[in-house]
């Protein structure tokens, strides 16, 4: 078999698309633009990119982006003040906290104290909590984004079994919850799993999140099976390649998302569906 691509850069425009047509609608009734604070604390190269490319997104969309971007000196009670303020100004509809933060920051903490409503990341314990009991609220970026690509493969994930390859709190354990929530059967894998490949080898669906370039060989996967790569590496040479084995796996794949192109627009495109929804619905 010879694996169909999922262009995630597509239906992110797509989405994007959507988007800005319901804030020009609200615009058009009178309603504010929803506001997305993006905080950027310290000079990590990868971060300061991923967040440029987030406040461009909410340009083209309409919706008003509040830029904090602080010195890697900032102390905690500093950004615990600011999240504070953040909660509080109405015109403040998601609060995003660019992750890693520098050493010494108490990342748990910080995202603990954004308002569950404004956590347009998802990440606060509240939220997971809501995923885990089947009534989501404000979901992680990235799973959302995996499961609204899976939904439009056309093909009927309920009852199939998942594996997901990584146990991060952003990507792999909220991914487990999403695919629990669509029925499937799920296997998590992580440092400690004895035979990562015995389980692979099993999957109808695949999601592999650890930031490995080829963690996972071509030859672990199922014919048919839909693999899914949030892995985002960068070579030597510059180009970006994801965690699985791309063209071995391609060839035994039902569906596969390429990198770059594939999941990461739309764990872009899903901040913005968030930080609408959090407007549209949690602030109204
Ligand atoms: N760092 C890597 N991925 C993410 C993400 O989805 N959100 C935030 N806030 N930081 C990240």
């Amino acid at each position: 078999m010879t694996a169909q691509l999922i262009d995630g850069k597509a239906t992110a425009e797509a989405i994007r698309e959507t988007i800005k047509g319901r804030v020009q609608a609200r615009l058009d009734q009178g309603l504010r633009a929803p506001g997305l604070a993006v905080i950027l604390v310290g000079n990590d190269p990868a971060s300061e990119v991923y967040v440029a490319h987030k406040r461009k997104d909410c340009e083209q969309v309409g919706i008003i982006s509040k830029a904090y971007d602080l010195p890697a000196t900032t102390g905690q009670q500093e950004l615990l003040d600011l999240i504070d303020s953040l909660n509080k100004d109405s015109a403040v509809d998601g609060i995003l906290v660019q992750l890693p933060l520098p050493a010494g920051l108490k990342a748990d903490e910080i995202l603990e104290r954004i308002d569950p409503t404004k956590d347009v990341d998802g990440f606060h314990p509240f939220n997971i909590g809501r995923l885990a009991q089947r009534m989501p609220m404000l979901r992680p970026c990235t799973p959302f984004g995996i499961v609204d690509l899976l939904e439009r493969t056309g093909v009927d994930i309920r009852g199939k079994h998942a594996v997901v390859v990584g146990a991060s709190n952003i990507v792999g354990r909220p991914m487990g919850l999403e695919l629990l929530l669509k029925g499937c059967t799920v296997t998590t894998c992580h440092r400690f799993t004895a035979d990562t490949a015995s389980h692979v080898r099993q999957a109808d669906i695949v999601v592999v999140a650890v930031g490995k370039p080829g963690i996972v060989k071509g030859e672990w996967i199922k014919e048919g099976a839909i693999v899914i790569d949030v892995g985002i590496n960068r070579m030597a040479d510059g180009k970006l390649i994801g965690d699985v084995d791309f063209e071995a796996a391609a060839a035994r794949a039902s569906f596969i998302t390429p990198v770059p192109g594939g999941v990461g627009p739309m764990t872009r495109a899903k901040l913005l569906e968030n930080t609408l929804f959090a407007c549209e619905t949690l602030h109204s």
